[in-house]
């Protein structure tokens, strides 16, 4: 959590982006729809995010079990995902703003994993922002990659069991170069963690709204940092005097 005035903004926001399907629906509208008006709300939110001094973003963009989608579903999704990369290639360095991707990315298509893999290389220098895409992401999968990571090393010599702790355990997930998220946002009323975060989440904030996704724009992002603003984070302790 950071804050340079009286009020305190969170360092790092994490965002389950739901209701794509709703919206479009109720719109009379394709799912796909739903999906591109949702790809503009990411934009916001970013947006909200350097104005209000935010450092970190995490969006749950395409999970594992988004794989079990209809075919032509996660094809409309993959192509959004191509033109989203084509559309912020060029805004990443004129907005300082680090991309980091998340996840199983080696499932997806490979056109998609060099473009990912070359912005990420591009951004790195850039401080102001770090989004992290999650992609064929999956919280389970995670803890299983950084399981295998560290047996693999307790079996070289290269790391002693006795050795792990919390910090080294963080230190072999995806996330390792971000701090933890300080907020959970998730949009149409959905109260599940639905696979996001787990280890990652343990203390963080958790602001549900029944706005759908593509309706969630700067506005709404501002109205959950106030309400983060009025949480007492107590982190398992007793309230001071
Ligand atoms: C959930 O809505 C949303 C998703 C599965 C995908 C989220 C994806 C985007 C916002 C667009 C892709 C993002 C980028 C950055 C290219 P849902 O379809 O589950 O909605 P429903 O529960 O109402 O059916």
């Amino acid at each position: 959590m950071s804050s340079d005035q009286s009020t305190p903004v969170p360092n790092h926001v994490a965002l389950i982006m739901d209701g794509n399907g709703r919206w479009a629906k109720a719109q009379g509208k394709k799912r796909l729809q739903g999906h591109e008006q949702g790809v503009e709300s990411v934009q916001a939110c970013v947006k909200a995010a350097l104005a209000h001094g935010v450092s970190y973003l995490t969006f749950y963009a395409f999970s594992e079990q988004n794989w079990n989608r209809p075919k032509l579903e996660i094809l409309g999704l993959m192509s959004l995902l191509e033109k989203f990369i084509k559309e912020v290639s060029g805004r990443l360095d004129e907005e300082e703003i680090r991309l980091i991707v998340i996840g199983r990315r080696q499932k997806l298509p490979s056109a998609i994993q060099k473009e990912l893999a070359k912005l990420e290389a591009k951004s790195a220098k850039n401080t102001k922002l770090v989004v992290q895409l999650a992609l064929s992401y999956g919280s389970r999968e995670e803890i299983i990659d950084a399981v295998k990571l560290m047996a693999d090393k307790v079996a070289q010599g290269t790391l002693s069991s006795d050795e792990i702790d919390e910090e080294t355990v963080s230190q072999h997930l995806y996330t390792r170069e971000v701090p933890d998220p300080d907020l959970l946002i998730r949009t149409s009323g959905e109260m599940r963690l639905s696979n996001f975060l787990l280890w990652q989440l343990s203390y963080a904030e958790l602001y549900v709204t029944e706005t759908l996704w593509p309706d969630f724009r700067e506005e709404s992002f501002k109205a959950a940092l106030e309400a983060f603003a009025k949480r007492s984070r107590r982190y398992g302790k007793v309230e001071e005097d």
